[in-house]
C-alpha cells in the first residue's frame, strides 16, 4: 500500500517543489493549504509535473474541526509541516499574528495527529533559529537564540514537537533547518511567486533583471566577509525538495526528534550571487552600495554532514544552477501564477 502523507502549506513555494519530488518518489498526497499565499494553479501545474492530479483541502490549520473531519475521513501516515507565515519584517510588525498562525496552527496539528495516531512528522525550520551564531559553519548544536518574532515562532515550534515526541512512544519528527532556499523548478513551470516587493535577494535581483526595478539595493559591503557584502548558504529549491524524500525515508531510521540542517555548506555573497544572476540573465544586473540593513548578520552558512550522515542526502546543485532556473520561471511567468491566470 502506497504511504499517504499530509502536505501542509503544499501550494506554497518550498511545498509545491516537495510535492513533486514526493509524487515522483511514490508517495499519496493529501495538500492543505489556505491559499494565503499562494495560489490554487500552483497545485494543478504539480499534478501536470508528476502526471496525475494532487488532493487538495482548502483549509486553516487553526480550523481545528476541519482538520479532524479531514484526519478522520482517509488514513494519513506521515505529515510534512510548511504552513506558516514566513516575512521577518512582517512579523516585527505584527507579531501576534505570527504566534497565533505559526505556532497555534502547528498545536492544532499536533493534536489532530495524535488523536489519530499519526506519529510521523517532517517540520519546516530555518536557520533562523539561531539568531546570530557563535560561529560558522553553523553545527545543530548551536543554541536557539532567536532575534524576531519569526525566529522565536520557528524556535517555540521546534521545542513543543520535542516535548510532544518526549511525551508519547513511538513519534518521530525530524525539525528541517533550511538556510536560503533560492531557485525553481527545472521545468518553470513552478517557482516562487512573492506577493508585493520582494524582500528576499533572489526574487529582487530576479525582478531587476526583468526590468520591474531599476537596480538592486546592496545593503552593506563593509562586514568582515571576502567582498564586504553578506555571505548566504543558498539552495536549490530542489534540492532542498529531494531532503524532504530523504528525511521521510530517514524517519524509519531515527529515533525521537532530531533537528537537521539543509543547506549546502557553502556560503556565498551579495555580489558573487548578482554577479553569477548576470552570467544567466546574459547582461550586467545594475545594483548600488548601500547602507546595512537592520538586523542583518554578516556570515552564515550551513554545516551539512549531519544531513550527508542521517539522510544520506546532499545538495547538488551551485549557484549557476539556481541562478539560471531562478531565471527561467521569472522569464516565463514574469507575474508568477497571475500571469497564467489571466491568460
Ligand atoms: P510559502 O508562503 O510559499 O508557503 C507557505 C504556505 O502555507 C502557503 O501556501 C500558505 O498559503 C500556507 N499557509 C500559511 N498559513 C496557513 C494556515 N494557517 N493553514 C493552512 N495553510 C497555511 O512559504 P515557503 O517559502 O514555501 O516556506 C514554507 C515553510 O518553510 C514555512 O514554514 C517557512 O517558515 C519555512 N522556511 C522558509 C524559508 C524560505 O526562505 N522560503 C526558509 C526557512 C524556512
Ligand atoms: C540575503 C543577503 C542581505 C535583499 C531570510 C530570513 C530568514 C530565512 C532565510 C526563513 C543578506 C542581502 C537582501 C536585497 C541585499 N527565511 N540583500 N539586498 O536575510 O539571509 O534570511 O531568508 O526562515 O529567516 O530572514 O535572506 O535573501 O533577505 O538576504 O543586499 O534587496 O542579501 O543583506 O546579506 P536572509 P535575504
Amino acid at each position: 500500500m502506497m504511504t499517504t502523507v499530509l502536505v501542509t502549506g503544499g501550494a506554497g513555494y518550498i511545498g509545491s517543489h516537495t510535492c513533486v519530488e514526493l509524487a515522483l518518489a511514490g508517495y499519496d498526497l493529501v495538500v492543505v493549504d489556505n491559499l494565503s499565499n499562494s495560489w490554487p494553479e500552483t497545485l494543478d501545474r504539480v499534478g501536470e509535473l508528476v502526471g496525475r492530479p494532487i488532493q487538495f483541502h482548502r483549509l486553516d490549520l487553526r480550523e481545528h474541526h476541519d482538520l479532524l473531519n479531514l484526519f478522520a475521513s482517509r488514513r494519513i501516515d506521515a505529515v510534512v509541516h510548511f504552513a506558516g507565515f514566513k516575512a521577518v519584517g512582517d512579523s516585527v510588525r505584527d507579531p501576534l499574528s505570527y504566534y497565533d498562525n505559526n505556532v497555534a496552527g502547528t498545536v492544532s496539528l499536533l493534536k489532530a495527529m495524535l488523536r489519530n495516531d499519526v506519529a510521523r512528522l517532517i517540520f519546516s525550520s530555518s536557520c533562523t533559529v539561531h539568531g546570530l551564531p557563535r560561529s560558522v559553519p553553523v553545527t545543530e548544536g548551536e543554541p536557539r537564540n532567536p532575534v524576531n518574532p519569526y525566529g522565536c515562532t520557528k524556535a517555540m515550534i521546534e521545542r513543543i514537537i520535542e516535548d510532544q515526541v518526549a511525551a508519547t512512544s513511538g513519534w518521530r519528527a525530524l525539525l528541517l533547518r533550511y538556510f536560503n532556499p533560492v531557485g525553481a523548478h527545472p521545468s518553470a513551470r513552478i517557482g516562487e511567486d512573492p506577493i508585493g516587493i520582494p524582500t528576499n535577494l533572489m526574487p529582487y535581483v530576479m525582478k531587476v533583471a526583468s526590468g520591474k526595478y531599476p537596480y538592486v539595493h546592496v545593503f552593506g559591503d563593509d562586514y568582515r566577509t571576502r567582498d564586504g557584502t553578506g555571505v548566504r548558504d543558498y539552495i536549490h529549491v530542489v534540492d532542498l525538495a529531494k531532503g524532504h524524500v530523504a528525511a521521510l525515508h530517514a524517519l524509519e531510521r531515527v529515533d525521537g526528534c532530531q533537528a537537521i540542517n539543509l543547506g549546502t555548506g557553502r556560503g556565498c555573497s551579495v555580489l558573487e550571487v548578482i554577479s553569477e544572476a548576470s552570467k544567466a540573465v546574459g547582461f550586467p544586473i545594475p545594483y548600488r552600495i548601500e547602507g546595512r540593513r537592520p538586523g542583518d548578520i554578516a556570515e552564515i552558512y550551513a554545516d551539512a554532514s549531519l544531513a550527508a550522515d542521517v539522510l544520506g542526502w546532499q545538495a547538488e546543485h551551485d549557484l549557476t544552477a539556481m541562478c539560471r532556473d531562478h531565471w527561467n520561471w521569472q522569464r516565463k511567468n514574469p507575474d508568477g501564477y497571475r500571469s497564467s491566470i489571466s491568460t
